[in-house]
């Protein structure tokens, strides 16, 4: 870009008349209350330096007298402040300048030099500030923000506390594009061709009346311009003007999971043949209907949803999740075969959304957990009829052009859904959103209760059933009582099992002793592997609230009408963990670390092609020898045999069976699955049975990230014995060195049991498995990440950190 010098200031041109930056770098913080922490002057010598994202809470130490209790999994709230100091650069004169926050948990004042720019209790919506009256232009400025999550509590899961997620400063001229504009819809998306509907408001803040063109241009992914419209009109002073066109595009890449293709909208205010303002935004092509006998219809085909329900923190970052950790997670649920997620109970992030659209997942975003009948003391509800209007409205505004969102949900388990008061407000909701958007169906997550008539129910374009519909598995009735309804299941089922744990005798609510889990049922023993921890469950999948992932699945499999499942959950997260000392249950098929339990290879059987196959348990029982150990095996092959120390113990056929199950006399050495297609070996997996730890293994994701402050890599830690084996209950302690351009963001094991500080450079392992992360800083070269332990080998990675072209 060309820049050109005008009197004093180099003032770039062509560029650029809107201006979007990260304004997340050299914040000061301090915990607890100030009395006057907006005052320009204030001394801040004792505040410390970050960078944003911050949650304060996952800092603080884990204590049951922590007011969060077991919902926010006993993690601290409080009073906090952030004050960035700033120059307003020179080339701001005369230009509009706003600072949007991505989210702030929760209660947040936000002043500019002294002068308060609003309140805004909600921690999940994106919050936007006009500064333009207020800055010193050329001068020093100084942003000061507090944060109240001292009310708890508040939330039935970790929240976490502070402003948590990014942080943005637009800086535009003052005849511009509106906030959210454009809003692009395609009222016909098929292979053949698509329409476009671009609606796009112009506002003008000169001072004088401006003639002005509004041109919309659509770049397909190699940027070539595929689709153009342009508009005129004068727009008188301080007004603004909305502008409607329709373009065609020829032919388009259609937008799915598996192929997510998208688009770009550049949007350009022209006033006299110069482009005053231009802002792009992504999006995609695809049709999206429910159908209440085809179930979900994406570009007019079925497609079955394999979704998961996910809150919103990342394991030991917290709330605060780096771009890549979220990366990370949206990888593994990928390669498990999820193409949906449900964004419990609240709105992500808007980097959750892009990245959706990007690697292909559907998305049910949820708006509330809580309307006017409180779940928490503190919760929303306190807040509902004063804010859900305005909370709503910024949420749909701001999520409304991603592709990957298919329905908004207003509420999940609402306490009001069995009264017709729950009605009235239904109805307020599912008016205001078609309002703001008419072309994506609203839903919610509803759960029956024995003898309750879901009132609210019927009120939805599309009905979210939670928990099977109430004593499960009222799918059927469900559909034969109301032909009309649209349905999929938004909450099941709800499981629970620890990474490196089994138990052959089960007892969540259920009481169901053998939870259904094999193939034969007449163990020897009653309980195969006593002297378990209680606050842990079995990885069995037998381990459960109503239902276990194979029969949900399979009632969900069976019938075309449900348009798809999202299981509670996909990962395991801080908080409802129902009572100390554990800091999170395991509702999660992939624990906290990102290590996937056995759960997960399930799924994969189900929802992926590539021949894989997986066994559980592990194979090291010392002391067992002789007992007959349940083995399971998952894989989407035909056939799967299993043979110990070399010899068969017979194959089985798959046919439309979830899982194989063998009883197997233990013996120490190697226990061996070989699955079969076409009566061709396809895939194997095999345990050896392991031997005192020996040594650490390091794995890391990545071997390059970005010398950019916000990258990481995740280093996943074993524990092996002499020969390389994952010892499966070895909990050494691990330490971590750091040298070079990085420093550790985070460690954890993800045990729920383990209380010691996340922020460390060192974990024990739990299960044999531990995990570092490890972000880049500004500088490029090389990071040396090691890992040592009292008397077993270490080992070092090497990660290139570099600068991007
Ligand atoms: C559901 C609820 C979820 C979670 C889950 C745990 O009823 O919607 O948010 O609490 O139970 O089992």
């Amino acid at each position: 870009m060309g820049r050109t010098q005008t009197g004093k200031h180099i003032v770039p041109i062509a560029l650029a008349p809107r201006e979007r930056t990260s304004f997340d770098a050299d914040w000061l913080f301090h915990l607890g209350d100030v009395e006057t922490g907006q005052a320009q002057a204030l001394d801040v010598r004792r505040w410390r330096k970050l960078d944003l994202p911050h949650d304060w809470s996952i800092e603080g130490a884990i204590s049951e007298d922590n007011p969060a209790g077991p919902a926010g999994g006993f993690f601290p709230g409080g009073i906090g402040w952030y004050r960035k100091q700033f120059t307003a650069s020179a080339e701001w004169a005369g230009r509009k300048v706003a600072i949007e926050f991505d989210g702030i948990y929760w209660h947040s004042d936000v002043w500019i030099n002294g002068h308060h720019l609003g309140h805004r209790p909600n921690g999940y919506v994106s919050l936007h500030y006009d500064l333009t009256d207020h800055l010193n232009i050329g001068g020093p400025n100084v942003l000061a923000v507090r944060v109240d999550n001292s009310r708890q509590p508040n939330s039935r899961w970790y929240s976490g506390s502070g402003i948590y997620r990014h942080v943005w400063i637009t800086v535009t001229g003052r005849l511009r594009l509106a906030r959210w504009s454009p809003c692009i819809t395609t009222p016909r998306a098929s292979g053949g061709a698509a329409t476009l509907a671009v609606s796009s408001t112009v506002c003008n803040e000169t001072g004088s009346a401006a003639v002005v063109t509004l041109r919309s241009t659509v770049l397909d992914s190699a940027g070539r311009a595929v689709a153009a419209a342009e508009s005129g009109d004068s727009i008188l002073a301080g007004r603004e003007q909305r502008f409607e066109q329709v373009l065609t595009v020829g032919d388009p890449d259609l937008w799915s999971p598996e192929a997510p293709s998208l688009y770009t909208l550049r949007g350009e205010v022209l006033r006299e043949g110069k482009v005053v303002d231009a802002a792009e935004t992504t999006f995609g092509i695809r049709s999206v209907v429910f159908d209440a006998n085809r179930g979900l219809l994406l570009n007019g085909r079925p497609v079955k949803m394999h979704g998961v329900c996910e809150h919103h923190d990342g394991g030991c970052v917290g709330a605060a999740v780096p771009d890549a950790v979220l990366a990370r997670r949206l990888r593994i649920l990928k390669e498990m075969g999820c193409n949906a997620i449900r964004t419990a109970h609240n709105p992500p992030s808007p980097v959750l959304l892009d990245m959706c659209d990007r690697m292909g997942f559907l998305v049910i975003d949820e708006g509330f957990d809580e309307w006017t009948i409180p779940k928490k003391p503190h919760g929303y509800a306190t807040l509902f009829e004063k804010w859900w209007h305005l909370d709503l409205a910024d949420w749909v505004h701001r999520d409304r052009n991603h592709p990957c969102v298919i329905l908004w949900s207003l509420g999940n388990e609402i306490r009001e859904q069995f009264s017709q008061a729950g009605v009235e407000i239904a109805r307020r909701l599912v008016d205001a959103v078609a309002r703001l958007d008419p072309t994506r169906p609203a839903t919610c997550g509803c759960n029956w209760l024995e003898g309750e008539k879901v009132w609210i129910a019927p009120e939805f374009d599309v009905i979210g059933i939670n928990g099977g519909g109430g004593g499960c598995f009222q799918y059927e009735n469900f559909h034969r009582d109301n032909p009309g309804w649209k349905l999929y299941a938004s909450e099941v089922p709800h499981t629970l099992q620890t990474r490196g744990v089994y138990q052959t005798v089960t007892h969540y609510r259920d009481k169901d002793p053998r939870g259904g889990i094999l193939e034969t049922p007449n163990l020897a023993e009653p309980e195969v592997f006593a002297g378990i921890d209680p606050n842990y469950r079995s990885a069995y999948d037998n381990a459960y609230v109503r239902t276990n992932c194979r029969n949900s699945w399979a009632a969900t499999k069976k019938h075309d009408f449900l348009a798809g499942e999202f299981r509670w959950s996909g990962f395991d997260y801080l908080g409802e963990s129902l009572g100390w000392p554990r800091r999170c249950w395991n509702f999660g098929i992939i624990d906290l670390c990102g290590f996937p339990k056995d759960s997960y290879y399930f799924y994969r059987s189900q929802w992926t092609a590539e021949p894989m196959v997986h066994i559980l348990p592990h194979w090291t029982w010392p002391g067992k020898e002789g007992v007959q150990i349940p083995v399971v095996a998952y894989s989407n092959c035909e056939e799967v045999e299993l043979l110990l120390n070399g010899r068969s113990l017979g194959r089985k056929t798959i046919a439309d069976k979830m899982d194989l199950a063998w009883l197997v006399p233990y013996e120490p050495g190697t226990l061996k699955a070989v699955a079969y297609k076409s009566g061709r070996q396809a895939a194997e997996k095999q345990y050896t049975t392991a031997g005192p730890p020996a040594a650490i293994r390091l794995a890391p994701d990545r071997r390059t990230i970005d010398a950019d402050g916000k990258d990481v890599v995740h280093v996943t830690v074993e524990i092996v014995d002499a020969a390389g084996n994952l010892v499966p209950y070895a909990d050494n302690r691990v330490r971590f060195e750091v040298s070079g351009p990085g420093r550790i963001i985070g460690v954890d094991n993800g045990d729920p049991l383990d209380h010691e500080p996340v922020k460390a450079d060192n974990r024990k392992a739990f299960f044999g498995m531990c995990l570092a992360i490890v972000q880049s800083t500004a500088q490029a070269g090389t990071i040396r990440t090691a890992a040592s332990s009292d008397a077993l080998r270490g080992d070092g990675v090497l990660i290139a950190a570099g600068h991007k072209a």
